[in-house]
């Protein structure tokens, strides 16, 4: 199996259409030990919808903008797993301000990279003290090269999530773990729904991708957040793996 016997922190599972549910629920088919993060009002949601995962895990607070929960993660994660394999950074938000460009404010600006860039550093080196050599830290962004209708700040806290990708992947590689993030193409999740206009992303998507794509299908993304965190990719690092049905790679 993918992940035999390798112990991972998921974070990011919301309801059963999260792309970390389906992380977790791959991980756990393929002989992963999971334990999954969640927050405040969500610690409820997050705790009934492990249930339908095949093995019901642990579900561990974790507010990435919190220092106390930062700074006591290793510790609390301790109880549950004597080290890491492989960290899922599956978090995004920004108020609904920061969908409007040219009216977001700063403060819009800044919650949004907190929670949804910064955060990737954040997570990771709290993460690091149950980190051993050749464990795996997986992000996922949404490709940020380019400016999308409606994303507006969200696709700039991208852009930075995604060069902190690459800080990480410097200062992380001596210590044997790899930071890798996978662009997934649009999913119909509880984040989506909340961008205003996110049906202008799913109309288009199909039609542009050489390989078509289904909004309610989170497997695809899954499967390479899976794969990043398996052992089949010893020597990769600071990269961006594309599950987009092939839309980054066309002109029109
Ligand atoms: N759905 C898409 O179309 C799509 C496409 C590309 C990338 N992504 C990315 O995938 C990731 C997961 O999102 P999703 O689409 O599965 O939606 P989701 O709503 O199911 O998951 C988002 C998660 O972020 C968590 N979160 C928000 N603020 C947090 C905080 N301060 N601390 C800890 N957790 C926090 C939420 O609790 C939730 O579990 C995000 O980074 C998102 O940007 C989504």
């Amino acid at each position: 199996m993918l992940l035999e016997g390798k112990k991972l922190l998921i974070t990011g599972v919301l309801m059963d259409s999260s792309i970390a549910f389906h992380v977790a629920k791959l991980a756990q088919e393929q002989g992963a030990e999971v334990v999954l993060t969640s927050f405040g009002r969500t610690m409820k949601i997050t705790s009934t919808i492990a249930k339908r995962l095949p093995t019901t895990p642990p579900v561990v607070e974790l507010d990435v903008t919190d220092t106390e929960h930062l700074d006591t993660l290793a510790t609390r994660l301790g109880e549950h797993v004597d080290h890491l394999d492989g960290v899922l950074h599956s978090i995004g938000f920004a108020p609904q301000g920061a969908f409007n460009f040219l009216e977001g404010t700063f403060e819009d600006v800044s919650t949004a990279m907190h929670a949804s860039a910064y955060s990737l550093k954040s997570l990771a080196v709290a993460a690091l003290p149950l980190m051993t050599p050749g464990s795996a830290v997986v992000g996922l962004t949404f490709d940020a090269k380019f400016a999308w209708p409606v994303y507006d700040w969200m696709g700039v806290a991208k852009a930075a999530f995604e060069s902190t990708n690459r800080y990480l992947a410097r200062d992380l590689g001596p210590k044997g773990v790899r930071c890798n993030l996978v662009a997934a193409g649009p999913i119909r999740t509880t984040a989506a729904k909340s961008i205003p206009g996110f049906q202008t992303f799913e109309d288009s998507w199909d039609e542009r991708a050489p390989l078509g794509w289904d909004v309610n299908d989170a497997v695809p993304a899954a499967k390479a957040c899976a794969a990043l965190l398996s052992d089949w990719f010893p020597a990769t690092t600071g990269e961006i793996v594309h599950v987009d049905g092939g839309v980054h790679a066309m002109g029109i």
